[in-house]
């Protein structure tokens, strides 16, 4: 037999009785009940009359004033900055003299006073007498854990007819408040230090004397720790403490909170334009030849390789070296450590360039040139190994040069110079011996151009003498009238030797024309 036993369960939901929980309200204001109009003013110096009483005419009007109730609610913006405020819920009966409420809260540590008018309509006499109505007024600020005095009296001020009721806040150990209300984790000031790299905290408003625990942190999704945990005692009167950084960055945060479990944590980041040291984060092997950057901190950038340009100091990219961040890093690897390859960084805010070879603590290659009569030596030096290509051009526009024709391969060992020859017959005054690496994939080439080659120097020359022979020939005929009167051997003879003379000059002006030309570092 087959029974089925039907349990019913009754579960009896309790409500959780979190008396913690402090009532929200949206905007703090005045309500009374329904058919009874009333506005409130703050109370002033015209009310002074308020405060001397008279004997209530009536015993209605003696009795008018029924119960106060008082309450804490919290008043919320955008979420997070929180505020506690006082809710005063009055009860009287409708007499026909009464025409309001005054209502009064002394703070009994600051010795404050407020006070609020709460004025009925004149419609509310076409209301029974006698009738029960409640006035709620929540618009007093009040801190965590005040201790205070509240009064409420009717308009007009009869003797004896008075409510009053002291009051203490919740304090910071009501979860609500202690997580919503910033005075209960405590207030952060802080002051940089920025040559000796401290930042100093001075720790103030926080309840009771636990200790404090400060630090540095790096926020990405959470803040990860940037320097020690310190710990401030809280006995003692002046809480203070300086912190260690090693680089002031856009995620820096400055944290506190008490040395009590889940204790609310107040965190700062006051550091958010400092970006200028995220891009100083780049690394270099030369062993393997890469070229690594890291963001320190969440950042959206573009970054790229480039090529700065000595002609006007703009950083011209690299084909298809564009990264954009988000991504955990960027690394480029065969990149030749040229002081003029340089990194770009692109954010909303600008566009920062970092050359991280620009101090000559990396490998490097030379090229220079010397002119020989027909021919132009290209020499090399390098510390490392290292392929070239040379390329013969005319110069273009300002960065173009357009190739002649003629490639040439150049292997470096490493520390030997190694030279090529080019033949003179190429050269003209916009010609230019460009190279570059060809052993990684980003090399700045390098580039000489004007090069006062033989060829060109020769045609400079052979005008130049044209013009020497015309007034040497005037010479000679000057010398030819003089030595006439000489005599005919002696002619013969010098002649001859000028002539021989000639040529080892021209020999001269064309070597030193064409010498030594150091290298550009880069175009
Ligand atoms: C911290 O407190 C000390 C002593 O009261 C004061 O001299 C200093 O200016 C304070 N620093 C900050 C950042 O508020
Ligand atoms: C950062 O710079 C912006 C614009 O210049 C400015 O409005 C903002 O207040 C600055 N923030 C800080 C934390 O200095
Ligand atoms: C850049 O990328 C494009 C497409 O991926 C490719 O066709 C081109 O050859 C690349 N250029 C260089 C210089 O690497």
């Amino acid at each position: 037999m087959l029974r089925v036993d039907v349990q019913i369960f009754i579960i009896i939901i309790l409500g959780t009785s979190d008396c913690q929980i402090i009532p929200r309200i949206e905007e703090c204001g005045l309500a009374c009940s329904q058919g009874i109009h009333c506005k409130s003013k703050p109370a002033s110096e015209s009310d002074i009359f308020n405060s001397f009483c008279r004997v209530a005419p009536t015993t209605s009007s003696a009795t008018a004033l029924k119960s106060m109730k008082l309450s804490t609610v919290m008043k919320c913006v955008k979420g997070s900055q929180c505020f506690l405020h006082l809710n005063v819920k009055g009860t009287l009966s409708l007499s026909e003299n009464i025409r309001g409420l005054e209502i009064c809260y002394l703070s009994l540590d600051t010795q404050q006073t407020s006070c609020m008018n709460v004025r009925f309509s004149r419609k509310t006499n076409q209301q029974p007498l006698g009738r029960k109505i409640q006035v709620q007024f929540n618009c007093f600020e009040v801190k965590a854990a005040q201790h205070i005095y509240v009064t409420m009296k009717t308009i007009p001020n009869y003797c004896e007819v008075k409510l009053s009721q002291e009051y203490y806040v919740e304090d910071c150990r009501n979860n609500d408040v202690g997580k919503h209300i910033p005075s209960c984790s405590g207030k952060l000031d802080y002051s940089v230090d920025r040559a000796k790299k401290v930042i100093s905290v001075n720790i103030s408003h926080f309840p009771g004397d636990q200790d404090y625990y400060v630090r540095l942190c790096h926020k990405w999704f959470i803040c990860e720790d940037a320097g020690a945990l310190a710990r401030v005692k809280g006995k003692e009167s002046l809480k203070s403490i300086s912190l260690q950084y090693s680089q002031l960055l856009p995620c820096l945060c400055i944290e506190g909170w008490e040395a009590v479990p889940d204790a609310k944590r107040i965190q700062l980041c006051p550091f958010k334009n400092d970006t200028k040291a995220l891009w100083d984060n780049i690394m270099y092997n030369a062993a393997t030849q890469t070229l690594a950057w890291e963001p320190a901190c969440p950042v959206q950038v573009r970054v790229s390789l480039c090529r700065l340009m000595k002609s006007n100091y703009q950083c011209v990219d690299f084909q298809n070296s564009s990264y954009t961040i988000p991504e955990n890093h960027i690394r480029y690897s065969r990149v030749d450590s040229h002081p003029g390859l340089c990194m770009k960084f692109t954010t909303k805010q600008g566009s920062w360039i970092r050359c991280p070879f620009a101090h000559g603590k990396f490998p490097v290659w030379k090229m220079r040139i010397a002119g020989r009569e027909e021919q132009i030596q290209v020499s090399f030096t390098s510390q490392t190994k290292a392929q070239l290509s040379v390329l013969v051009c005319n110069q273009m526009q300002l960065s173009s040069c357009e190739s002649v024709g003629t490639h040439y391969s150049v292997s470096l060992g490493g520390s030997d110079s190694t030279s090529i020859n080019i033949p003179g017959e190429i050269c003209s005054s916009k010609v230019c011996i460009q190279a570059w690496r060809t052993d990684v994939d980003y090399s700045v080439p390098l580039q000489i151009c004007d090069i006062q080659c033989a060829l060109s120097s020769r045609n400079r020359d052979e005008d130049e003498n044209s013009l020497k022979v015309i007034s040497l020939t005037a010479i000679i005929l000057l010398l030819a009238t003089v030595l006439t009167i000489l005599g005919h051997k002696f002619l013969t003879v010098f002649h001859r030797r000028t002539h021989e003379g000639r040529s080892p000059a021209h020999l001269m002006r064309c070597s030193s024309s064409t010498g030594m030309k150091s290298t550009q570092p880069w175009h």
